[in-house]
């Protein structure tokens, strides 16, 4: 098995997403074969690798990089040891009683850091240790839910665009934390992107709604706005537009920000550790 050898890939028992087998990711990767890859992760929107039991985080870097400029870990604590791009994504905690990475990361819908000006185009997630139960991730494809949309809710929502604040929305998603500093509240501006995205690579349109920093859509009362992105948003996580991915040990996961939502799942951290290495990748401003 190879990263060079004939890939196979098996869609999933689900409205989208594909399993890539035969493939190791701790092998380099030729150009060819990356295309075929990267093909295919257009088509199915979220890919499933199996079996990496292998990959290191150097690899995982190495195979991150070629999908665009890596970001570094979101909250610098939680990057892995010797490795900033890193983001450990974990309940378990290190000698001293830290968390060794993000607790509860992403129990909402959304699609990875809307709230930044320029989010990734891609997130690779690798499982390390894994729930006995519990702790799946819920893809749900964007593309499909706009389509379904009436065609005068599509033309409607055209042009809107939905304001993300982490300033506003820091007290209420984290009454436990310490309220920013001013000097901390400064580094992060709100910022305002497209309802609806055009995929740079398909041009297939996108809704683009995700994530609990929303706080309202520009030139339209708070009320009105919160009602139409939740009722959206309800609509897009209906069972025909997703699928819940079972972590299997090995599993690592490769998804579309500019296409799917996501949603972590909990799980009875009181008795098992879950340990995931997330890597971010190609940030751009979303059209
Ligand atoms: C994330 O939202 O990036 C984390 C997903 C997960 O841990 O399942």
């Amino acid at each position: 098995m190879s990263a060079t050898s004939v890939l196979q890939i098996r869609p999933l028992a689900a409205p989208f997403g594909a399993e890539v087998l035969d493939i190791d990711l701790s092998q380099p990767m030729e150009a060819a074969a990356f295309e075929r890859l990267h093909q295919a992760w257009m088509r199915h929107l979220v890919l499933v690798f199996r079996d990496q039991t292998s990959i290191s985080p150097e690899d995982q870097i190495a195979f991150s990089a070629r999908f665009g400029e890596l970001l570094p870990a979101q909250i610098k604590k939680y990057a892995l040891k010797g490795h900033p791009a890193i983001g450990v994504v974990s309940n378990a905690k290190d000698e001293t009683g830290e968390y060794i990475g993000i607790p509860n990361s992403g129990r909402n819908w959304h699609t990875d850091f809307q709230f930044d000006r320029r989010p990734p185009d891609a997130t690779f997630l690798v499982s390390r240790e894994l729930p006995a139960e519990g702790g799946n991730t819920l893809y749900a494809d964007m593309y499909a839910a706009y389509d379904a949309l009436p065609r005068e809710m599509r033309e409607r929502i055209a042009h809107m665009r939905v304001i993300h604040s982490r300033v506003k929305a820091w007290p209420v998603l984290y009454p436990d934390r310490a309220p920013l500093r001013p000097e901390d509240a400064a580094q992060m501006p709100d910022v305002s992107h497209p309802m609806v995205r055009t995929h740079p690579v398909t041009l297939r349109k996108a809704l683009y709604i995700g994530g609990n920093m929303a706080i309202g859509i520009e030139g339209m009362a708070d009320g009105p706005a919160m009602r139409l992105i939740h009722e959206l948003r309800d609509f897009a996580v209906g069972p025909r537009f997703t699928y819940s991915h079972r972590w299997r040990t090995g599993d690592a996961v490769l998804w579309d920000n500019r296409c799917t939502m996501h949603c972590a799942t909990s799980y009875d951290d009181t008795k098992y550790r879950r340990v995931m290495h997330r890597t971010s990748m190609g940030p751009a401003v979303p059209v």
